[in-house]
């Protein structure tokens, strides 16, 4: 009896990934859910499962372009399960009528907790430590060894003032950091913001909490390495582009700064090879928003986005 039962009224959503019971609970109570649960999609696969699909919940390593759009005919929402939005592109998404919905807030503290994480975890050469305790190569306690950088008294430059940067900085004074920002143009002597280059120059520790845009891409490049402190750390932890992963394996082999921890990289899962082999960079595979709580929320962010514009409510967090 096709048109008549009321799941055939029911919106249509392709869910690209499994997302904890609870959120999923909810968008089933409300939508036919088609769950991908193989891992990633091609871009065919992609665009052959949104056909007569009204919403689309993805992650960040969906790639939703132009093609992929058209395939979706009907689509009228696209909610990501991040707060970056750089894997959708957003014009053409629009110029479709279709909603993209990100997930900001319910991750700012758990990627600002990680931003931390690998500080210490660079500053204090916490996983070189582990790689050489785990070689058997550990001799014992000696008054000179592996010594690390202390952070009390030094500036942290943040690149990106938005929810992230803000709360990646309020932690600083805990650990004895001044906290700067980089602005266009340059800020006031004293008022803790300063233009990008003067950032570069004078921080300890440069964090990145800038979106991925055009302009963006290898902000951090040979020349911006060139004009930071020998004895700077930088910390990725936005996305991989912004920073020049081959100029910056360069600048840590070149000993132009001490060392770097990134969380994302320019072609994910890839990492520039170079990077590999150095002991004074730390690697984690983006795991910003990696925590369960924060996983949960922003799943159940996207669903209530998803199911807000299909059933002809504005979303909650439109990007
Ligand atoms: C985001 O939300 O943009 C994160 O990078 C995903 O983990």
């Amino acid at each position: 009896m096709a048109g008549t039962s009321s799941s055939s009224i029911r919106p249509r959503v392709l869910l690209t990934r499994r997302i904890p019971s609870s959120a999923f609970e909810k968008l089933e109570a409300r939508c036919d859910v088609d769950l991908n649960d193989q891992g990633s999609l091609s871009a065919d696969e992609l665009k052959r499962l949104l056909a007569y699909k009204d919403g689309l919940i993805c992650v960040v390593t969906d790639k939703i372009t132009p093609d992929v759009l058209e395939a979706g005919a009907k689509l009228k929402v696209v909610a990501n399960i991040a707060v970056g939005y750089d894997n959708i592109d957003v014009p053409a998404a629009r110029s479709r009528g279709i909603v993209v919905t990100n997930t900001p807030d319910v991750l700012t503290e758990a990627v600002a907790e990680i931003t931390w994480g690998l500080i210490f975890s660079i500053t204090r050469r916490i996983v070189e430590g582990d790689r050489l305790v785990r070689r058997g190569a550990w001799k014992g306690w000696a008054l000179d060894f592996m010594l690390g950088t202390e952070l009390g008294g030094k500036q942290l430059g943040i690149i990106g003032r938005g929810r992230i940067g803000r709360a990646v900085a309020a932690k600083a004074p805990a650990f004895g950091m001044q906290a700067v920002f980089a602005v266009r143009g340059g800020g006031k002597p004293g008022s803790g913001e300063m233009s990008l280059d003067e950032l570069l120059v004078t921080s300890d520790v440069i964090s990145i909490h800038t979106p991925m845009t055009a302009a963006n891409r290898h902000l951090i490049d040979r020349k911006a390495f060139a004009r930071m402190k020998r004895s700077a750390f930088l910390v990725n932890t936005a996305r991989g582009p912004i920073v020049d992963e081959e100029g910056l394996a360069w600048a840590l082999k070149e000993r132009l700064i001490a060392g770097a921890a990134l969380d994302v990289y320019e072609r994910e899962p890839e990492v520039t090879a170079s990077l590999m082999a150095l002991e004074n960079v730390v690697l984690a595979p983006h795991l910003g928003s990696a925590t369960r709580e924060t996983r949960t929320a922003m799943a159940d962010m996207a669903v209530r986005n998803a199911v807000a514009v299909l059933e002809g409510n504005p979303p909650l967090t439109p990007v």
